[in-house]
């Protein structure tokens, strides 16, 4: 089996840039290895990312909210990460179950446990071998979503995420910073606020360890 690696954080952490240049030290190191992401990496799935992208022309709860994450997931699991760990793969998921309790729990406001009892019937027994956490203040990352919207480089739609109050990403973040003093040995809090090039030399340093481990 490959290993699970899953990359979280609050909107505008770098996690997206982070996976990209984790799958370019994979291919230099000749790994075999595949990058996902939720929501939206299977056909069911980039139809549910539409529809929470253009939930502004209908009504939405965070219930409804909750199980349209968990539908991409049951199905991006079984299709597409399950298979590719089973192929000896590693696999690099941009978000994964904790993204829904920091976001749909601790966010929004759900009952953590019901959320993470949920989850099981979604992802089943499959859990992330290792967890990054890149961790930033609210503010930075408000910031960096503004510069981004700012230089048009976002598309509206996904506006719609950057624009939530400042209280729900601080809940956000510390749903995820919970989660991760709850799971020391699974989660690697990075800060996310460093240079692009450091937060990478942190990621490589656990991945090579990592990889270390799990060829012995
Ligand atoms: P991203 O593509 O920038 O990661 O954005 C996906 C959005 O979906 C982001 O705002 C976090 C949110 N999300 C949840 O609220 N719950 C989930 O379970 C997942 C996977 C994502």
């Amino acid at each position: 089996m490959g290993l699970f690696i899953t990359f979280e954080g609050i909107e505008g952490c770098g996690k997206t840039t982070q996976v990209g240049l984790a799958a370019e030290f994979l291919d230099s190191e000749g790994i075999s290895h595949l990058v996902t992401e939720e929501p939206g990496a299977t056909p069911l799935g980039a139809h549910i990312r539409k529809l929470l992208l253009n939930r502004n022309s209908f009504s939405l709860n965070p219930e409804a909210e909750l199980f349209l994450f968990l539908a991409d997931r049951a199905q991006h699991v079984r299709d597409v990460v399950l298979p590719a760990l089973a192929e000896g793969k590693t696999v690099l998921c941009d978000r994964f179950s904790d993204a829904s309790i920091a976001y749909q729990g601790f966010g929004r406001g759900l009952e953590v446990d019901t959320v993470r009892m949920l989850d099981r019937v979604a992802a089943g027994t499959l859990r992330p071998d290792r967890t990054f956490l890149f961790d930033l203040p609210v503010e930075t990352s408000i910031e960096r979503a503004m510069r981004r919207i700012g230089s048009g480089q976002s598309v509206s739609p996904e506006d719609r995420f950057e624009r939530e109050e400042i209280a729900f990403h601080r809940r956000v973040r510390k749903g995820y910073l919970d989660l991760a003093r709850k799971e020391p040995d699974r989660f690697v809090i990075v800060d996310g606020t460093g240079e692009i090039a450091a937060v990478q030399g942190r990621v490589r340093t656990e991945l090579i360890g990592l990889l270390r481990k799990n060829r012995k």
